[in-house]
């Protein structure tokens, strides 16, 4: 989601920023855009659909002359795109209406807390609780600004959140773990959860950190910590290519989506790891147990998820095999009423996907959908649904949502095989910090540049590494199109063997120290005894190094999760070979993000 805040001194043209503003962040979501004027009663306008609908509707309305006041585009965490999901939400008076960007852990409880009092929503969401929670302090006699710390101070989880009041011009906001930048200009002050929103206004922005607080009054902005003490804070000016907005200064989007991956995992696993029990737990399977096999459905690189997934549940005890969504009548998948059946799809409208849910559903199978978009045809159709929160992905090219993904279908196994062990919770939740080291260092884009020539590029992977190999492979064809292609690093010999030459790299994704990676480094030897070059992608675990011309580093961990850093390595080697041969990184020819016919 995306929100903005305005207050002017000299303009009262507060809906016109706002709307511009929203018109910037449409990259972080956009079913459904809403905006809260303040100065006078609380004027609200909401809607579902693209920003234009919510433009559309405001042709016609009287809005002229505010000077205050907040605005969001959404992307749908609880609850279905719709109008009334759709922010600002308001209490029950209208006397304070509130925007907000995040996840909130404990809404659930919040909610039947006030709906115990009497409270009346009127959303699905979870930021809904927020003005009835100010609303209620408010009653209790506190001003505004104690309402909305006391309201906040209530909220558990991920949050940029920002608040006007009926008759008020000022605007009330606080963060934690969800961006918020104010800017500062001659003509008022602004907020927003990225740069883009307001660059055109100012380029003069604070940062605001977690746990603080921010009120914007007039031309003067203050920001205090959590315990309402002043917080000193440093304007920085920031030098910005209009041209850049949505891409948050990135070339590519699908730069700006791998960088996001901690981000995006972090998320997924908000609220559904317990460190001291090793559970995981999942709302939405709350007291499901699965004492069946599971078949689970996907194409592209959703399908090298399902893989892995699989993989999972067979190791934690329950039958479990992936298929092709568009091959699964062919392959007379046997489903009947005691069958579950796991789509995974990022957008939830892949045509293939839905098919095979379908009969899946029509043979009276549970269908259970894994997706990243709320409200999307697979979330609404199947009997359950995981989402995975990656946050809206524009890159053809899938990135963050097969990490989150692999994710989200670790936990599902986890829970319906009722698998407990605190290291695995504790190495989950290492994932981000251990994607972002990958992150951080530069060797992906020497070896890209280093055999941007190559004839083809091979990826070989045993075990949870497999799914990886295949993702890295389809990763350098879509974006390159290059031939590229990932086998079981044992089925080598028995064929593709007679493909490597010096001209095509081979890379090795080797992690752990067991027979698994033993066996793979055999592999490894057959390919470098021929002169081809190898790219070992590693936790330095075992002695693949000995045996690669380069090495692509992954910070040690178990197996399961390194095979989720390791798949970073191979999305850095891709973009920066597409990158180094001038393609069409974010559009490659050819394909769509989201294929709707069969
Ligand atoms: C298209 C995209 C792929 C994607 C596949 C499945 O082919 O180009 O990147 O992996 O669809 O998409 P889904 O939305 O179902 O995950």
């Amino acid at each position: 989601c995306g929100i903005i805040g305005y207050v002017g001194t000299d303009r009262s043209d507060a809906a016109d920023v706002l709307l511009h503003g929203l018109s910037q962040l449409e990259y972080r979501g956009y079913d459904s855009a809403g905006i809260a004027l303040a100065d006078g009663a609380l004027d609200v306008h909401k809607r579902q659909g693209e920003l234009s609908a919510l433009e559309n509707a405001l042709a016609g309305a009287e809005v002229g002359n505010q000077t205050t006041g907040i605005g969001h585009t959404r992307w749908s965490t609880h609850g279905p795109p719709s109008d009334r999901n759709a922010h600002p939400h308001t209490d029950e008076d209208g006397r304070v209406a509130v925007v907000h960007n995040g996840i909130i852990e404990n809404y659930q409880r919040l909610r039947d807390e006030l709906t115990a009092e009497g409270v009346d929503f009127r959303s699905d969401t979870d930021t809904e609780v927020v003005p009835h929670l100010i609303a209620g302090f408010l009653d209790e006699g506190l001003d505004r600004e104690a309402a909305f710390r006391a309201a906040v101070d209530r909220l558990e989880g991920s949050y940029a959140v920002a608040a006007v009041f009926e008759g008020s011009e000022t605007v009330y906001a606080a963060r934690n773990e969800s961006p918020l930048v104010l800017g500062v200009a001659d003509d008022g002050t602004y907020l927003a959860s990225d740069v883009p929103a307001f660059i055109e206004y100012t380029d003069r922005v604070i940062y605001l950190e977690d746990g603080e607080f921010a009120r914007l009054e007039g031309d003067e902005i203050a920001v205090t910590d959590a315990e309402g003490r002043t917080v000193e804070t440093s304007i920085e000016t920031i030098e910005w290519d209009p041209e850049d907005a949505g891409k948050s200064g990135y070339d590519h989007y699908m730069r700006k989506e791998i960088n996001e991956q901690p981000a995006a995992l972090r998320d997924c696993f908000r609220g559904r790891l317990d460190e001291l029990s090793g559970r995981v737990t999942l709302e939405e399977f709350e007291g499901v147990e699965l004492d069946r096999p599971v078949t689970l459905v996907a194409c592209g690189t959703s399908y090298h998820a399902a893989l892995f997934g699989a993989q999972l549940l067979r190791e934690w005890g329950v039958p479990a095999q992936a298929f092709l969504a568009s091959e699964f009548e062919a392959d007379a998948v046997p489903i009947d009423a005691d069958s579950v059946v796991v789509g995974v799809t990022q957008s939830g409208e892949t045509a293939d996907t839905l098919r095979a849910l379908r009969e899946a559903s029509a043979a009276g199978a549970t269908t259970i959908a894994v997706t990243n978009v709320v409200g999307s045809s697979a979330a609404r159709e199947c009997d359950r649904v995981l989402y995975i929160r990656a946050g809206p992905e524009i890159s053809v090219a899938a990135t963050k949502t097969f990490a989150s993904q692999q994710a989200a279908l670790t936990m599902l196994a986890a829970s319906l095989s009722d698998h407990r062990s605190r290291e695995l919770v504790r190495e989950l939740r290492s994932v981000p910090d251990r994607i972002q080291s990958v992150l951080d260092e530069g060797a992906a884009r020497e070896v890209a540049a280093t055999y941007a020539d190559a004839g083809a590029y091979f990826f070989i992977g045993r075990g949870y590494n497999y799914p990886v190999a295949l993702e890295g492979a389809l990763k350098m064809k879509e974006i390159t199109y290059k031939h590229a292609e990932g086998f079981a690093a044992g089925e080598l010999k028995h064929g593709p063997l007679a493909l490597v030459t010096e001209q095509t790299p081979v890379f090795a994704i080797v992690t752990g120290d067991g027979r698994r990676a033993e066996k793979t480094i055999g592999n490894v030897k057959e390919v470098e005894a021929r002169g081809t070059p190898v790219v070992a992608v590693t936790d330095g675990q075992s002695e693949v190094g000995r045996y690669a011309d380069h090495v692509l580093e992954v910070p040690p961990a178990g197996e399961i999760t390194s095979s989720m850093v390791a798949n970073v390595q191979l999305q850095r080697v891709a973009y920066w070979t597409a990158h180094e041969l001038g393609r069409s990184i974010d559009k490659p020819r050819n394909l769509a993000k989201s294929v709707t016919v069969e």
